[in-house]
């Protein structure tokens, strides 16, 4: 793995102040640091990236896959009413991890369904800011034990 692209979708540039009860204190730029020392040292490239619009992030997916490298994408509440983002997963040619913060499936009924889960990779969700670095560490292993061998074809 050379690269890995983080995608943000709205609202998460407000981590740290936003519900801290509900998605804890570390702020974007704190899971960025976290990641940024994850990948470093093993020479991969980490794109950081938050938005609150659909496009952009439809934008990054496809630009992701182009590139053949992995997404972690935690989309907030485009996770539950995106279909251009289930689209875009589907359509491209590299895997996608989703997580989230907190554990969607413990919360409110419209946050118990997401457009993303079937056609991720896999799913991460309910660690706060780790639920990141375990995503990333499920590429890495991926990648450390495969000896960068090109990520399985998806269905
Ligand atoms: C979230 C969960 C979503 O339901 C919510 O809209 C968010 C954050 C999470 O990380 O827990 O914005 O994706």
């Amino acid at each position: 793995m050379k690269a890995v692209h983080v995608l943000n979708g709205p609202n998460l540039n407000l981590l740290g102040t936003r519900e801290p009860e509900t998605y804890g204190l570390a702020t974007l730029p704190d899971i960025e640091a976290r990641l940024s020392a994850l990948c470093k040292p093993r020479g991969i490239i980490l794109h950081f990236r938050q938005s609150n619009h659909e496009g952009d992030l439809v934008t990054w997916v496809q630009e992701a896959g182009r590139a053949g490298e992995p997404v972690i994408l935690n989309a907030g509440a485009y996770s539950h009413t995106s279909i251009a983002l289930h689209d875009a997963i589907k359509a491209a040619k590299t895997e996608v991890i989703e997580v989230h913060l907190s554990n969607i499936h413990a919360r409110e009924d419209f946050r118990r369904r997401s457009l993303i889960s079937p056609v991720a990779r896999g799913v991460i969700l309910g660690f706060g800011a780790f639920s990141y670095d375990l995503a990333l560490e499920a590429f890495l292993a991926r990648t450390e034990t495969a000896g960068n061998r090109p990520i399985a074809n998806k269905s």
